[in-house]
């Protein structure tokens, strides 16, 4: 893939794409944001139902897992990262093909072009444990769709990428209402069937599940996937 460096003269920008009138006169432009996309899937409960035993299944199967940002002396439990490619995960894997293909469109990629999973896996967090905070390597997307989650379950939370900002922040009027787009740490509060795909170098962690539920229903239970840009099968004929 060649890439071309690319230059935009915000003049030239339509207004309301980056403006936000402050006064006459007086704009305030937006420049390279953050893009999150946040999905609620259709027929999520009937989906999660099934998903729930195959995971737990996984896990019989392969109860050692894998290291990343879970802590597994917590309990957190990470599985491999190919589920993509086992059939009972292939209809929430396809969910998440379609999700890349608007999100291709949405932000005007080479149709030749679209967004494949490059990994998929599950992350079973029983109360206490929690995510170390990460970012995805070697992909351009990275998203995370949740199958179950408890009340105080943890949240996740998105850094600001932008690290010289974190270096100093300004006092902010503790009577008025903080501009979301002026917070160091965002967080979100998941509930089962939505879907979040977010960039690959966003940093972001899981705050510990404090989960009061009894046994398997206070488990805070993920799928998180990593996606690719490749170029489309040709149609044979
Ligand atoms: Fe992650």
């Amino acid at each position: 893939m060649s890439f071309k460096r690319v230059f935009i003269k915000m003049n030239d920008v339509k207004k309301k794409q980056t403006l936000d009138p402050v006064k006459n006169k007086f704009n305030r432009r937006v420049l390279f944001p953050t893009f999150l996309y946040d999905i609620k899937v259709a027929e999520a409960a009937e989906l999660n139902t099934r998903l729930l035993q195959d995971i737990y299944k996984e896990r019989e199967l392969d109860e050692k897992g894998l290291q990343r940002s879970n802590l597994k002396g917590l309990g957190g439990w990470h599985s491999k990262n190919s589920l993509h490619q086992k059939d009972e995960f292939r209809p929430l894997a396809n969910k998440i093909v379609r999700a890349g293909d608007r999100i291709s469109s949405n932000l005007g990629y080479n149709p030749e072009f679209r967004l494949a999973i490059g990994q998929m896996w599950t992350i079973v967090n029983p109360p206490g444990s929690a995510n170390r905070a990460h970012i995805h390597p070697n992909c351009l997307w990275s998203g995370v769709y949740y199958v179950q989650t408890p009340e105080k379950s943890g949240d996740i939370e998105f850094i600001d990428p932008r690290t010289q900002n974190l270096a100093h922040q300004p006092a902010f009027h503790s009577g008025q209402k903080r501009l979301p787009a002026t917070v160091p740490v965002a967080q979100i509060t998941p509930s089962a069937g939505q879907m979040l795909i977010f960039p690959n170098w966003l940093y972001h962690s899981v705050a510990p599940n404090l989960s009061t539920d009894t046994e398997e229903k206070a488990d805070r239970i993920v799928i998180a996937f990593n996606l690719i840009q490749v170029r489309k099968q040709r149609q044979t004929k």
